[in-house]
């Protein structure tokens, strides 16, 4: 009878805490992944797609942001019209960053790294005026959308459709869509009197 080489392991019910190993993917790297779309094609849509995601995040955050300072008479529609755009942006961060690993890359997360990869402008940690927190979401949305529009392009070109159509689909279409909310907030409307209309 031969002797089993075979290391016994022994189990115990304690948690094996504080472990650490080397990363199992370095950020920028792309895996191969059976997706019929040459590595070249899926590098190039993982590295837009990573600085989508940043510049989503950051969007997301300063919806948050702002949906905690708001002040003033439309103290309350802003509060919730901000988480609404908030959830939605959260959607599409999850969106992005699944894309990236689909096409094998590895998604930027977390907020330290966020911050280094932005081009989103950083807002003062204090709080502000109404249309100064509409006019950053402003930017931020134009920010993202200028740059939606080249990577859609770039995808389409490339034949990676899963890209575009997230890019265009979602991305853009939802960015749109929450700028003209937002923006209408900046129209300096009557609220009670039309103009022009005391005359008489
Ligand atoms: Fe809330």
């Amino acid at each position: 009878m031969t002797k089993s080489t075979a290391t016994t392991v022994r189990r115990s019910a304690a948690p094996l805490t504080e472990q650490r190993a080397h990363e199992i993917q370095a950020f920028g790297s792309v895996l191969p992944m059976p997706i019929a779309l040459a590595e070249d094609t899926r590098r190039a849509s993982a590295d837009n797609l990573n600085q989508l995601v940043a510049d989503t995040i950051t969007l997301r955050d300063l919806y948050k942001k702002h949906h905690w300072q708001v002040s003033g008479p439309t103290f309350y529609q802003l509060h919730l019209l901000f988480d609404k755009h908030f959830n939605e942006q959260s959607e599409l961060v999850d969106l992005i960053a699944e894309r990236i690993m689909v096409l094998g890359g590895v998604s930027v997360a977390m907020s330290a790294d966020v911050a280094e990869m932005t081009i989103v402008p950083r807002p003062p940690k204090g709080r502000e005026e109404v249309p100064v927190q509409i006019s950053r979401l402003l930017h931020a949305h134009e920010i993202v959308l200028e740059e939606a529009r080249a990577m859609a392009r770039k995808a389409a070109n490339e034949g990676d459709d899963g890209t575009n159509d997230i890019l265009v689909s979602n991305v853009i279409r939802t960015n749109e869509m929450q700028v003209w909310f937002v923006a209408e907030h900046l129209v300096d409307a009557p609220l009670v009197r039309a103009d022009g209309n005391g005359a008489g």
